[in-house]
């Protein structure tokens, strides 16, 4: 997160003494990134952090790859991934390659049993359908329709959903997601030119604290496997913290659009950037007002990044026959464009009520078993007339 946040109580002074009421000590923990040189908070214990108990155990969730070198366009309906009780077995990669993963999630049931951290990415979790509440041991978000979660690596989570009609689209990113350099000024600060500002970004403003000992599962993953940690203390018994390393939730309806006369290029939309993919929003918004503008998006021959378009909500203009849950995959080095006729129909439009999400990634993407469980292997044919 690029800017300060202070939650409960704190001392005065880093690294010194800090009391409870009857004397004891509260324990500190330094959480940082790359190395000592990237974000980090300071936050203060009930108990030591430490205290492993029992490793139980550990499995894989690697990606099953079906196809390692892809020149396919595919269209994945997304709403096909059947709803699955457990968080963690609801996600399905669907797009692999060794900087991210890109993830299809319909839980039902909150997390109840057990706590997840994920220590090798950040993970970036956009809400397309459900209402709950973010849980973490630096504080809870609550979350709706339209939410980006930004949860980093190593934060304790857990999801609780008010029903069980959730579906979620979650990049895991092996690169730190921050938001683009380019709207930050040297202090860190969004410039005026960006397309949100701090306002937008939402901290956590709740902690629950428990000071309990018993067993405590965490579900670690690390390197594709996920270990069944037993922990002697409750994960979530921090009084305090302050720092800049914590979850925060930006809402896309929030993401105010760049326009101009002619069609604006994408990074107009950039919203988040990693230094192997960009995210970026696709919100409603006026077309481009040149007398003879054409709104829909040229021809373009992305040569050295895969797109992934995952649609949200509204009539998508540039493509026939796309609904909400679809995910589109172009991948690098062949040109994409408009399908026949939406060129020609988007002539005179003066608005788009189209929401969407990209990720560009400068790798190019595996396609996995799940994806070609709800793939449509005919798409790459559809600019055929
Ligand atoms: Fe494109």
């Amino acid at each position: 997160m690029p800017f300060y946040h202070k939650l409960g109580e704190i001392p005065p002074k880093r690294h010194t003494q800090f009391k409870k009421p009857d004397g004891s000590f509260y324990y500190e923990q330094l959480f940082g990134t790359i190395g000592f040189d990237g974000m980090s908070t300071n936050s203060y214990h009930e108990q030591r952090p430490t205290q492993v108990k029992e490793i139980k155990g550990n499995y894989s969730v690697a990606p099953k790859i079906a196809k390692a070198n892809n020149m396919q366009s595919y269209r994945l309906h997304g709403f096909k991934v059947k709803p699955e009780n457990d968080y963690l077995q609801s996600r399905k990669i669907v797009l692999s390659n060794s900087d991210c993963n890109i993830i299809l999630s319909a839980p039902k049931s909150s997390t109840k049993d057990y706590f997840y951290k994920n220590t090798d990415a950040d993970e970036l979790i956009f809400i397309h359908k459900g209402t709950g509440k973010l849980r973490t041991h630096l504080g809870n978000l609550d979350f709706k329709y339209g939410d980006y979660l930004l949860v980093p690596r190593g934060i304790i989570y857990k999801l609780d959903f008010d029903t069980e009609d959730n579906r979620l689209f979650i990049v895991e990113s092996y690169r730190p997601i921050y938001t683009p350099k380019r709207y930050r000024n040297w202090f860190g600060q969004l410039l005026e030119h960006s397309p949100f500002c701090e306002r937008d970004l939402r901290q956590p403003q709740e902690l629950e604290t428990y000071n309990e000992s018993g067993d405590f599962l965490i579900k670690v993953k690390k390197q594709d496997e996920i270990f069944d940690m037993i922990y002697a203390s409750h994960p979530f018994d921090v009084v305090g913290y302050d720092g800049y390393n914590y979850p925060y939730a930006f809402s896309i309806h929030d993401f105010e659009p760049i326009t101009g006369r002619v069609h604006q290029p994408p990074p107009v939309h950039q919203t988040f950037e990693t230094d192997a993919f960009v995210v970026c929003s696709f919100v409603p918004r006026l077309y481009d007002y040149h007398p003879l503008a054409v709104p829909a998006p040229y021809n373009h021959s992305n040569i050295d990044s895969d797109e992934v378009l995952y649609y949200v909500d509204g009539d998508f203009m540039s493509r026939n026959d796309i609904d909400k849950g679809h995910i589109s995959l172009h991948p690098a080095g062949i040109p994409h464009g408009p399908h026949p006729g939406a060129m020609e129909r988007s002539i005179g439009k003066v608005k788009t009520d189209e929401l969407a999400v990209m990720v560009d990634t400068f790798k190019p993407l595996k396609v996995t078993e799940e994806a070609l469980k709800i793939a449509d292997e005919d798409y790459y044919k559809s600019w055929l007339e």
